[in-house]
């Protein structure tokens, strides 16, 4: 199940090829106890359990994260394990997907981002990554066949992007291909996919393995670009058989089995990392204790109820689900066998001096048991703060499957009416993989704290920041909206018969809502502090074709603390655009008092968009608008800039039109020579502008209609040969 397949020498003894372990991973190592149920979840060896994707994503942080990474690569390194089965990167679309919380965001650059970070931290210490899911892969109902219908665009720019950006900035061991198929292609079969943009497009070097039991048709796979069949079946006869038919080429099976030979070769030569030195667990426990905390979005704090004084004479409820038994992690395949386990209770009882009561109620909250519910709304109505531990159970979301709605279960809903009727000092504490609609209770709420899943420290965590230890810092990296009908893959999510279409293409997130403008419970990069920021002096210039963005954070609150300042573009041009998209962001820790110049760079790709028609990314001339500010709705700063175009001529073909022909820089001269119809036309002010735009709208194979005297066989040299089909 998790081992590829070792080859020994003639004599049977020595490994000539070793075979190789892989275990899932992405926040923790999840080995099993040799000689378990191989299909069976919880059966992992005790491994630090960090928090999964949904909260380091939120961090903003990929320092910490990359720490993160490279403490999982050390539990795995002494394991023996070669390649953790993680970073999964794929695009939170709808906000139903079972498996949000093992994915980072719902904007490509952001999971990239993280996606990259975690990478190279595990990577650091000679084991391998696996960037998953590729691609597309943004739904769990039927996810072994459905097939993800998208447009050209809307894959490149948002389903494709992340994948992009890890491959060619951090340089990920292997890629696992999705079980979905992508335009009707099974993802291990997708030649476009795992051949020609990720290899010689991204120019990706490693292996590619199949998701377990994503292969359909083994020597199609192979013929697409798939290495390695995960777990091993029964179909190498198969290869054989096709290779003896003369229907499979011989060195397609080399080229595969030289990639695996050279990930062997990879993990051996990491051997300076000595898998005998002991992993310091209790480092690493802190570590997931400071990612949880540094993850978690302080969605509200009305009158700065938060933080609660440590030391003040004070009777404090803490009720509901999870305030004893923490929800910390998701199910499926990442489910890690914690080293141990820190709820909120303890923590809390820890923490606090001894003038702080902290009272709960055993078993209370989230049954229906009314005497049990009598006492915890009597303890709410005679505590000084109640803090209210809801979110999903362990069973509302999982790999396998989707949710169906985003509220949260009613007897939690019930409870938070009861607590409410009695007390104006409440404090709720989420711990939830996907969003929970908040809109219909939070008025109720004086402080919302959104752990996400926090991991095995999380209750720690909890205790840091409630209590002011730590200072809230964690940003939303997926919007919060009203109502899930209000959501851009509602109508489309999650399809039926085989299909799901991404009807919504690229707008997706916020993408969509500030487009629109549709109001929304909390928007994507939001998240408050026990202190506030300014944002001063906004420079933007230009070093090669990276724009720099410079900015100073100060903070002027009263503690210390750490903002994330975003950079968002909008761009204008020929193409239809979202309103803005996140081109970077840094996150700075402050003391009070406190400033920082911090320069954000910008790639060419910020200002681009993909052409369908060309088939590449384009940035057309013009102006765009730099904004920075603290949440994709809270934009302190605005300049606009000219945009540094990437130096590419528009392709032109018999179908561009006279319009996009004259920004060529042959074809516009030739178009609009002077005292050519063209020009002259175009220069006559006494036409009205209806009368240009139409001219401008006339495509070159029918120019000669318009300009009798145009040199059609130099315009026709100019014309780019027909291109490759759209993905599909
Ligand atoms: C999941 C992968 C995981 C693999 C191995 C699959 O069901 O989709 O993410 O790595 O199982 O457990």
């Amino acid at each position: 199940m998790w081992h590829t397949q070792g080859i020994r020498t003639a004599e049977g003894n020595d490994d000539l090829v070793p075979r190789l372990l892989l275990t899932d991973g992405p926040h923790g190592l999840r080995k099993q106890v040799e000689g378990s149920d191989p299909l069976a979840l919880d059966n992992g060896i005790r491994a630090t359990c960090f928090p999964p994707a949904v909260t380091l994503g939120s961090t903003w942080n990929p320092a910490l994260v990359e720490r993160v990474g490279a403490a999982i690569g050390r539990e795995a390194r002494a394991e023996q394990v070669a390649v953790v089965l993680g970073p999964g990167v794929n695009i939170k679309r709808s906000l139903l997907c079972g498996r949000n919380f093992e994915y980072l965001s719902e904007d490509p650059v952001l999971a990239g981002r993280i996606g990259a970070a975690l990478v190279r931290g595990i990577q650091s210490i000679g084991v391998g990554a696996s960037l998953k899911h590729s691609a597309a892969n943004n739904q769990e109902t039927d996810r072994l066949r459905v097939s993800a219908d998208i447009d050209e665009r809307t894959l490149r720019e948002i389903y494709l992007a992340a994948f992009e950006h890890v491959v060619t900035h951090a340089a990920p061991w292997t890629v696992m291909c999705a079980y979905n198929r992508v335009n009707g292609t099974y993802a291990s079969e997708h030649h476009e996919l795992l051949t020609r943009i990720l290899r010689q497009e991204w120019g990706f070097d490693g292996l590619v393995m199949s998701d377990w039991g994503a292969v359909d048709d083994r020597v199609r796979a192979l013929t697409a670009g798939l290495d390695l069949e995960m777990p091993p079946t029964h179909t190498d006869a198969a290869v054989v058989d096709a290779v003896l038919a003369g229907t499979l080429d011989e060195e397609v099976v080399d080229r595969a089995a030289g990639r695996l030979l050279a990930l062997v070769d990879r993990t051996r030569a990491e051997s300076r990392h000595p898998t005998s030195t002991p992993v310091a667990l209790d480092a690493h426990h802190q570590l997931a204790r400071a990612a949880a905390a540094d993850g978690a979005v302080l969605l509200k704090n009305d009158d700065g109820l938060l933080p609660l004084s440590p030391t003040a004479p004070q009777t404090i409820a803490l009720i509901g689900p999870f305030a004893a038994v923490p929800r910390y992690q998701g199910s499926g395949s990442s489910r890690v066998t914690p080293t141990r386990v820190d709820g909120p209770l303890d923590a809390i009882r820890a923490l606090v001096g001894a003038a702080v009561i902290v009272e709960t109620v055993p078993d209370d909250g989230a049954d229906t048991d009314t005497d049990t519910d009598t006492d915890t709304v009597a303890l709410a109505a005679r505590a000084d703060v109640t803090v209210l531990f809801l979110g999903l159970p362990d069973e509302a979301e999982s790999e396998g499957f989707d949710r169906t709605d985003i509220v949260l279960p009613v007897d939690q809903l019930r409870l938070l009416d009861r607590v409410a009727a009695v007390t104006d000092r409440l404090v709720v504490v989420l711990a939830n993989g996907g969003v929970v609609s908040v809109a219909e209770w939070q008025d109720r709420a004086s402080a919302v704290l959104e752990l996400w899943l926090p991991g095995q420290a999380g209750g720690l965590a909890v205790a840091d920041l409630l209590f002011g230890r730590t200072n809230p810092s964690g940003r939303l990296t997926e919007t919060i909206p009203l109502r899930l009908e209000d959501s851009p893959a509602y109508l489309h999510f999650p399809g039926a018969e085989g299909t799901v279409t991404y009807g919504e293409g690229l707008y997706v997130g916020y993408r969509y809502y500030d487009t629109l403008h549709v109001p929304v419970a909390y928007p994507f990069g939001h998240g408050l502090s026990y202190t506030t920021f300014e944002h001063t002096d906004l420079e933007v210039h230009l070093d090669g074709t990276t724009t720099l963005v410079a900015v100073t954070v100060t903070n002027t609150g009263p503690v210390a603390g750490a903002e994330v300042v975003q950079v968002y573009v909008r761009a204008h041009g020929t193409v239809g655009r979202p309103r803005h998209v996140l081109g970077g962001f840094a996150k700075l820790s402050l003391e009070p008092g406190a400033g920082e110049r911090v320069t954000i760079p910008l790639d060419a790709r910020s200002f681009a968009y993909w052409s369908a028609r060309e088939h590449r990314w384009r940035v057309e001339a013009g102006e765009a608008v730099i904004e920075v500010g603290a949440s994709s709705r809270d934009l302190r700063l605005t300049t606009t800039i000219t945009v540094p175009v990437d130096g590419h001529p528009p392709v032109l073909t018999p179908l561009s039109t006279v319009g996009e022909a004259l920004e060529h820089p042959e074809a516009g001269p030739l178009l609009a020579r002077p005292g050519g119809p063209i020009a002259t036309m175009l220069a006559d002010d006494t036409l009205d502008p209806g009368h240009h735009a139409m001219l401008r709208s006339v495509p070159l194979s029918r120019v000669a209609a318009f300009d009798p005297a145009i040199d059609v066989e130099r315009l026709r040299a100019l014309l780019a040969p027909p291109t490759e089909p759209r993905i599909g």
